[in-house]
């Protein structure tokens, strides 16, 4: 079994972020360009899904998180 040096990090009332990561396909299968590390969108809001846009400080709160 490989190790892997990918980390997900919850970030609080925000995105995930993603260190360490290769690929990322969108749901067609494509692969996205991606810096490193990612942020994706957990809240819904982004206009650039899968990635964070920032629209979570509008107000996304994650109180188990
Ligand atoms: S988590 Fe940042 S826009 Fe959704």
């Amino acid at each position: 079994m490989s190790e892997s040096n990918a980390r997900v990090d919850v970030k609080p009332n925000g995105p995930l972020m993603i260190t360490g990561i290769g690929e990322i396909k969108n749901s067609k299968g494509e692969v996205l360009a991606h810096p490193d590390p990612a942020f994706l969108c957990r809240c819904g809001l982004s206009k650039t899904k899968p990635f964070c846009d920032g629209s979570h400080k509008s107000g996304f709160v994650d109180d188990k998180n």
